[in-house]
């Protein structure tokens, strides 16, 4: 069984790992439609109902399309254990709320995706979970914030839209030291670039909706950790609560992965030219690429990426005024809030993403009226680079 053999490169892993062929013998992974299941005997219900006997109960709970996406992103990640859910944000939901109860405390880096600092600042504490935001580059700070109370750190790397990076090895170990853990969302690396697990992070996250499809298709998450870890905290949660994976879009998530090494390899090396392209243009302010040589935290990157990404932020110069008109002058770049994707997208975050945070927050994330954040997809490079260089002209 290919699935069995962890010595296979991720790119094979991506197109037969964790298949669950049929009698049918069907090349392409079966899409199970279906919510629930029929047992053979009344004593069969019972044993199945039990785990005394392996199979499908009910798709809240699992389904056999869904397994085979968890299978695939277990073995992709180096994880024991994945779960699928319905988005990105379900995943960060279920990892955070699934660990905590009331009188418990978590820290978090305050440079995040907005709906995920609503999780940590807004609806953990209606809860009785406190929560303190520090400066994620900032080492002390993270040690300063431990309480003995304090049960999770969060993190996301390169952070969005600011394309920050953190030391996740020495947050793994300041979290572990208070007795705490430390969840990591990997969207912008990709499970491909960076692997927290291996870093020492107990919980990893993704959007599936972003490079995972990358061809806009459909939501989904996905929680990787031990079995353990899943066993304690996640299982029973998404059990009981339901944020549950369709099989569609485990289909199409599925199919996804078949390319994924094949994109990202393509968009990474077009934000690399591109990240450069930018560099040099007048227009330009300042450029935030991990790739680069100038990225604040290159030696951090260079310890724990296997790559820059595909994607790109930029201050452009003239503040809002400057990024509107750079934003509609654009062609092929569409305006859109999304990334990842196999077209190339391009988001002001402060008027969009990051909307919802006042001025002094969206300073304090380095989030400028002039910021830019640019997804990388699979266009002809040349045909980007032209798009870039006509609209800075409009700037
Ligand atoms: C870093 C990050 N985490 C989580 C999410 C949430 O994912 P979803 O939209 O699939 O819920 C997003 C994007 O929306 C994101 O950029």
């Amino acid at each position: 069984m290919v699935e069995k053999d962890r010595t296979l490169k991720a790119a094979t892993q991506l197109v037969h790992g964790g298949v669950l062929r049929s009698p049918f013998g069907e090349t392409s992974e079966a899409l199970y439609l279906t919510q629930g299941y029929v047992y053979p005997t009344a004593e069969a219900a019972e044993a199945r109902f039990k785990g005394d006997e392996p199979g499908f109960i009910y798709s809240r709970f699992s389904n056999p399309t869904v397994a085979m996406f968890e299978k695939r992103m277990a073995l992709l990640e180096g994880a024991q254990a994945a779960r699928g859910v319905a988005s990105g944000m379900a995943a960060v939901t279920a990892a955070m709320m699934g660990q905590v109860k009331a009188g418990d405390h978590v820290v978090a880096a305050h440079a995040l995706f907005g709906s995920c600092l609503y999780v940590i600042e807004e609806l953990l504490p209606r809860f009785g979970v406190a929560a303190t935001l520090v400066d994620g580059a900032d080492l002390d700070r993270w040690r300063a914030a431990m309480r003995p109370e304090t049960k999770v750190c969060f993190i996301e790397t390169p952070t969005n839209p600011t394309l920050e990076v953190y030391d996740i090895q020495a947050i793994a170990d300041i979290a572990h030291g208070a007795g705490a853990t430390l969840v990591v969302d990997n969207v912008f690396a990709t499970p491909l670039l960076q692997k927290p697990l291996q870093l020492g992070a107990d919980c990893v996250v993704y959007s599936a909706t972003k490079h995972i499809d990358g061809q806009g298709r459909c939501l989904g998450g996905v929680i990787l950790a031990s079995e353990e870890f899943i066993q304690t905290h996640i299982h029973n949660f998404l059990r009981q609560t339901g944020p549950s994976l369709s099989p569609f879009n485990a289909w199409t998530l599925l199919k996804g992965l078949e390319t994924l090494p094949l994109r990202v390899e393509r968009q990474m090396a077009s934000a690399a030219r591109l990240a450069d392209l930018l560099a040099q243009s007048p227009k330009i302010e300042r450029v935030y690429y991990p790739g680069r040589d100038d990225h604040p935290q290159r030696a951090i990157v260079r310890k724990q990426m296997s790559g820059g990404g595909t994607l790109i932020a930029v201050e452009v110069a003239g503040g809002k005024a400057g990024a509107f008109r750079f934003e509609n002058a654009l062609e092929i770049f569409l305006i859109s809030n999304n990334l990842g994707d196999a077209k190339s997208l391009i988001t002001h975050p402060s008027t969009t993403t990051h909307q919802r945070l006042n001025v002094e927050q969206q300073a304090r994330m380095g989030i400028q009226p002039g910021l830019l954040r640019l997804s990388i997809g699979l266009e002809d490079v040349d045909d980007l680079a032209d798009d870039i260089a006509r609209a800075l002209d409009a700037v």
